[in-house]
Formats: structure tokens, sequence, C-alpha cells
């Protein structure tokens, strides 16, 4: 059977990473979260005290990158791919508020990105590929044989991630959280380098009104359409 690429792209807390998973468990292909690759440059910059509130060397970033290797790595018990900085799991880690905070500097950099870029299109050479993120179809695979860009209302969005982050125990408020996504959004759409943008030949899905049930069953079909092609 046709093995296709799958380019998710959208914006912050739009349940990409949930849906993609999910497509990629039922056709048996690999998933690939970029925004984690993204996320685990950050955590190193912030370690090292490359980025902070009010500060940002971004000369030292781009020439530690040589030392960060990025990966993912199944784990059995939990039977889901977990990132990796330098052989550390860091997948909890990344997904904190600080991480997230900063993420948006980390993404603007031109070399971060051809870096990670560069490893995307490496990882998508087998095809049977699931890959969420922000440039997906724009940027990392403009020929993939399926793209979904995804959206909702900012307010649902910020509501199911704080829901989330409250049920990890996260001590955080509901404007924090909305603040966070409110200025993701804008860094992603208005960045000069590979910015947010829906492509011409891309289905939107707008998921404020539909389940999860009703959204997958919808990508599946639009992704068996185009293996059968
Ligand atoms: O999908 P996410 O929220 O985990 O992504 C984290 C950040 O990384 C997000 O704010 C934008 C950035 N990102 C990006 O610029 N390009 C991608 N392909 C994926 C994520």
């Amino acid at each position: 059977m046709n093995r296709i690429i799958i380019a998710i792209d959208g914006y912050s807390s739009c349940g990409k990473s949930t849906m993609a998973k999910e497509i990629a468990n039922q056709l048996n292909y690999v998933y690939i979260d970029t925004g984690a690759m993204y996320r685990a440059i950050t955590l190193y910059a912030l370690r090292n005290d490359l980025v902070s509130d009010n500060h940002f060397d971004r000369e030292q970033l781009i020439n530690s990158l040589t030392k960060m290797h990025v990966s993912f790595s199944c784990s059995s018990d939990l039977n889901r791919s977990e990132t990796y900085l330098n052989s550390e799991n860091i997948e909890q880690e990344i997904r904190g508020i600080e991480v997230s905070n900063h993420v948006s500097k980390i993404a603007q950099v031109k070399e971060v990105r051809a870096k990670l870029v560069q490893i995307q299109r490496q990882l998508g050479k087998g095809k049977g590929l699931v890959m969420d993120g922000r440039d997906i179809g724009s940027v990392v695979f403009p020929n993939a044989e399926l793209k979904i860009f995804m959206t909702a209302d900012y307010r649902i969005r910020a509501q199911r991630r704080f829901d989330e982050l409250q049920a990890k125990g996260d001590v955080i408020s509901f404007d924090e959280v909305l603040n966070n996504i409110i200025s993701r959004d804008n860094d992603d759409t208005s960045r000069s380098e590979n910015p947010l943008i829906q492509s011409e030949d891309a289905v939107v899905i707008d998921n404020s009104e539909i389940t999860k049930d009703e959204q997958l069953k919808l990508a599946l079909q639009l992704a068996d359409d185009r293996i059968r092609q």
C-alpha cells in the first residue's frame, strides 16, 4: 500500500500532537513532534543561561548548536515516543511553562530552524510519517500527500491546556496559560523565518466545536483517500 507523509500544522494547543499520534498509531506510521525539538533546544539554552526573561545570547546559542543532539526513543513500558537531549530523557521537563515561555525566541533563530528542518527531512525519507509543527506543510515537506491545518478558538485552547496542566499538578493561573497562547500565536505568525502559514493545499480543521473522535475520523478519511490515490 502507498505510504504517505502527513503534515499537520496549526496554532499552539490545538491538539495537533494528540491527533497526529492517534493517526500514526492507526496507520502504523512513525510520529514526530517537531515542537518537542524546539523545546529541547530551549531547555539547553535555559540550563546554560543563554536565555532568560531579559537576556538572550543568540551568538552563543548558534555556536553551541553542534553540542546538542535531539532524538526520540520509544519507551517500551509507556508505548510512546519520548524526547532526548544528549541521551537524557527530557520529555517531562520540556512541557512546563518555563520552556513554553521562552521557546518562541529560540524558534525564531534561522540557524536553529535550519538544523531542525534538516533532521526532520531525514526522518521523513522512508515516508509512512505523521509530523506536526508550524512549518511542516509549507517548508519541511511542501510535497506532503496530506496537509492538515488545525485551529480552534483561542479561549477554548487555553481552557483545554489549563485543564491539562492542572491535572498534572502544575500551579498556574488560567490567565498565564491564555497569555502564553496569545503571545505564541503572535510570534509564530509574525516571525520572518518559516512563519506559521496555512498552505493553499491544506485541509483546515477547526476543532472548537467537534469532538476528538469526530476530528480523528475526518483526518483518517482524508488519509485513506490520499493513500488510495
Ligand atoms: O507544538 P509546540 O507548542 O510544542 O511547539 C513549541 C514551540 O515551537 C511553538 O511555540 C512554536 C515552535 N515550533 C516551530 O516554530 N516550528 C515547528 N515546526 C514546531 C514548533
